[in-house]
């Protein structure tokens, strides 16, 4: 379902160069829930913004459902839902209409309009849509992101770091509706540096640091290479990033 292959990005700086994003391959299937984990500065919102089509990537391709997302954007947008590390809405607009707003643009049939307020229930934020965006907390603002991301009933869901700011409530809310989702055959992709979510979460995992992909696969296939079965992914982590030796 997405398929990425020798992606490489860098950034110019005055004098240096940063090589972000370092010939990185990797599968992720239909229905799988992938863990994207590595410290900040890895490379992991620069491989997500060449996914979702806002960042160019200097080589490599990027195929999502056998739709080119480098050469085709329109379509491969249609398919993803995206939810950014920063949530960035319209503060001049009340929730739900911004809401409906997105709706709008998805070309979202009148008929699953209600999505909105089943959503907007299940991250308790109903009574919040008739209120200004610039009135919302942070985490508010990250769950109407959410709620905007999976209105078109995307194949497939990007979400860059989604659990930060997140109450433990909705955080388990949200755990819940990416587990059900992919039970429902949708595709989930999604970074993280926290080490318990990626481990209870994820069917597979991918560590990145530097900008290099040095593991992925299925969290317990990985705890059984590094050796020690008692290692948590946190360790495996720090051994593989070379934190600890
Ligand atoms: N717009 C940018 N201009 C220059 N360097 C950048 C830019 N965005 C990211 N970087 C650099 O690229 C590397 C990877 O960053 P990023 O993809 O944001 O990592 P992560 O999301 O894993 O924290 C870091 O060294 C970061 O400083
Ligand atoms: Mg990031």
């Amino acid at each position: 379902m997405i398929s990425l292959k020798d992606l490489s990005k860098s950034y110019t700086k005055v004098k240096d160069k940063v090589d972000a994003v370092k010939k990185l391959s990797l599968e992720v299937e239909k229905g799988e829930l992938f863990g994207f984990l590595g410290p900040n500065g890895a490379g992991k919102t620069t491989t997500i913004k060449m996914m979702i089509g806002l960042l160019n990537p200097d080589q490599g391709h990027i195929v999502i459902n056998g739709i080119d997302a480098v050469k085709n954007r329109l379509a491969s947008k249609k398919i993803i839902g995206f939810v950014p590390e920063e949530p960035l809405l319209y503060d001049k607009m009340r929730g739900g209409d911004f809401l409906s707003f997105i709706a709008d643009v998805y070309e979202v049939d009148s008929s699953k309009r209600r999505k909105i307020t089943e959503l907007a229930e299940l991250f308790e934020i109903r009574e919040k849509l008739g209120d200004s965006i610039s009135s919302y907390s942070h985490g508010m603002r990250q769950k109407t992101a959410i709620i905007a991301a999976l209105l078109h009933d995307p194949e497939v869901l990007i979400l860059d770091e989604p659990i930060i700011g997140l109450d433990p409530k909705a955080a388990f809310n949200l755990k819940d509706q990416l587990k059900e989702l992919c039970a429902k055959g949708k595709t989930i992709f999604f970074s993280t540096h926290v080490m318990e979510v990626a481990e209870k979460l994820c069917h597979r995992v991918g560590i990145i640091n530097k900008g290099e992909l040095l593991a992925a696969a299925p969290f317990e296939e990985l705890k059984a290479k590094s050796g020690h079965l008692g290692a948590s992914l946190e360790e495996l982590f720090l051994e593989l990033t070379n934190e600890i030796s």
